[in-house]
């Protein structure tokens, strides 16, 4: 085992799993966007995430017990969504937090609307979800300070069709993220 394959938290069964509703993109859209992200890192630096590892928060859960993954998975099998285009255009930065993030001029409202009911079937089963409105976005660099002007980002189409169940599990060499479930729409 390497020394980034040891968990940093272990997560034997008795113990809670980190997870999290998200989009995760097609090869093509993640390779665009790291793409991008390298670019900026090159003048201002920051730390990239894995490519394999870009993804689109729709719920962010936290520490949950694994008795509670079957209500979840059904909560998952009772949600319905529409296929839809997402179009990622442009880069920002959040100053609070460093990060560089690629995101959308205009979310579809089916999107912002899927998240909207996820968020409220989550409520509805006794998670506590975010109180902020939902903000499309995959974390491109984190731990960044842009010196400059942001670049454009070339416009990359994204064909929504599914969503899935993550679980996250944290490393040296960061996190580890294993699809629980995957749902189409
Ligand atoms: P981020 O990409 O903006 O960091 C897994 O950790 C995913 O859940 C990440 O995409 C992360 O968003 C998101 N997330 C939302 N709230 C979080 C929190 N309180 N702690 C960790 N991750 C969170």
């Amino acid at each position: 085992m390497r020394a980034d394959d040891a968990p940093v938290i272990e997560q034997g069964a008795a113990r809670s799993l980190r997870l999290f509703f998200a989009l995760w993109p097609p090869a093509a859209v993640a390779a665009h966007l790291e793409r991008a992200a390298m670019a900026v890192q090159r003048s201002c630096g920051g730390r990239r995430p894995r490519r394999e590892n870009l993804h689109l928060t729709l719920a962010f859960l936290g520490e949950v017990a694994p008795s509670r993954l079957d209500v979840l998975l059904q909560l998952g099998d009772e949600l319905r969504g529409q296929p839809q285009t997402l179009w990622v255009d442009q880069l920002g930065y959040w100053k609070h937090n460093r990060i560089l993030y690629a995101g959308c001029g205009v979310v579809p409202g089916e999107l912002a609307e899927f998240a909207e009911r996820l968020s409220a079937s989550l409520a509805a089963a006794g998670y506590r979800v975010e109180r902020r409105p939902f903000a499309a976005h995959l974390t491109l660099l984190r731990d960044v300070r842009p010196t400059q002007a942001l670049p454009q980002l070339a416009p990359v189409e994204w064909r929504i069709d599914r969503f899935s169940l993550v679980a996250s599990t944290l490393h040296a060499g960061g996190p580890r993220y294993k699809s629980l479930r995957v749902w189409m729409w």
